[in-house]
């Protein structure tokens, strides 16, 4: 369900709810620290430190997952607005392409590393409050199968950020419309 269209945008721009960009900035913010943290995990010096990475990227990666259902159910109940008026026939189809594969390695990244973690095999708990249960069983190989499939979709999900992020500032910048504000808070005036 949209939200009725502030002043300042151009018609045909309605916005996201709040509760879909509050799910959609909350979600970025943690992408922009599990991301990096993966990376640098290995590199990490041994002891406290990597394992508190280790436990703060299982953990924060566990909360993107639930937060991907989240919206998707909120997708479901509340709807979405339709896409900006004023795009392109090729924006359309490269935005609703990057839309939904950003949705499905919202929730293929996190579970990839949850099934490689429960396959080396690892207990590991979130947030030290409770363990999850093992998605696969131990197995090293397919434990070494499932952490480069991890890796791979982190790395696909980098390369559509990249034209995402793109995407909304040349709309800002460039052509100066209202998609960027679709999804950022409403203004008072
Ligand atoms: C959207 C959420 C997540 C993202 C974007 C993400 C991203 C990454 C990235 C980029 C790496 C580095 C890959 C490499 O260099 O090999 C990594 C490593 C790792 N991830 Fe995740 N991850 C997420 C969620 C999770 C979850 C939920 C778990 C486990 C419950 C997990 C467990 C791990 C582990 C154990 C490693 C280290 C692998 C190694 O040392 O070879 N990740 N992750
Ligand atoms: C600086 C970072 C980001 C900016 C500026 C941004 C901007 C936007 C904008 C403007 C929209 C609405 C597009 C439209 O109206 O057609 C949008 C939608 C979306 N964004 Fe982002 N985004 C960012 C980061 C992210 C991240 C990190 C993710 C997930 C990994 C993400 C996933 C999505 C998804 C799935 C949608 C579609 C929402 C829906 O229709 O249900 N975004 N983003």
């Amino acid at each position: 369900m949209s939200e009725a269209t502030p002043v300042d945008m151009p018609k045909g721009a309605q916005a996201y709810s709040g509760i879909s960009k509050l799910l959609h900035w909350a979600t970025a913010i943690l992408i922009f620290g599990v991301l990096p943290v993966g990376f640098l995990l290995e590199d990490l010096p041994k002891g406290y430190i990597q394992n508190l990475g280790y436990d703060l990227h299982r953990s924060f990666g566990f909360v993107i997952l639930c937060l991907a259902a989240l919206r998707i159910l909120v997708r479901l109940v509340f709807g979405a607005p339709a896409a900006y008026a004023g795009l392109t026939p090729f924006e359309r189809r490269a935005s609703a392409f990057a839309h939904h594969a950003l949705y499905i390695l919202l929730f293929a990244t996190p579970l990839l590393g949850w099934a490689a973690t429960s396959a080396y095999p690892v207990s590991f708990s979130i947030f030290w409050l409770f363990e999850l249960p093992p998605l696969v069983p131990a197995n090293r190989t397919v434990s070494k199968i499932l952490f480069e499939a991890h890796e791979w979709a982190a790395i696909a999900m980098i390369a559509i950020l990249v034209a995402h992020i793109g995407g909304a500032l040349v709309h800002r910048i460039i052509k100066r419309d209202g998609v960027l504000e679709r999804m950022l808070p409403a203004r008072k005036s």
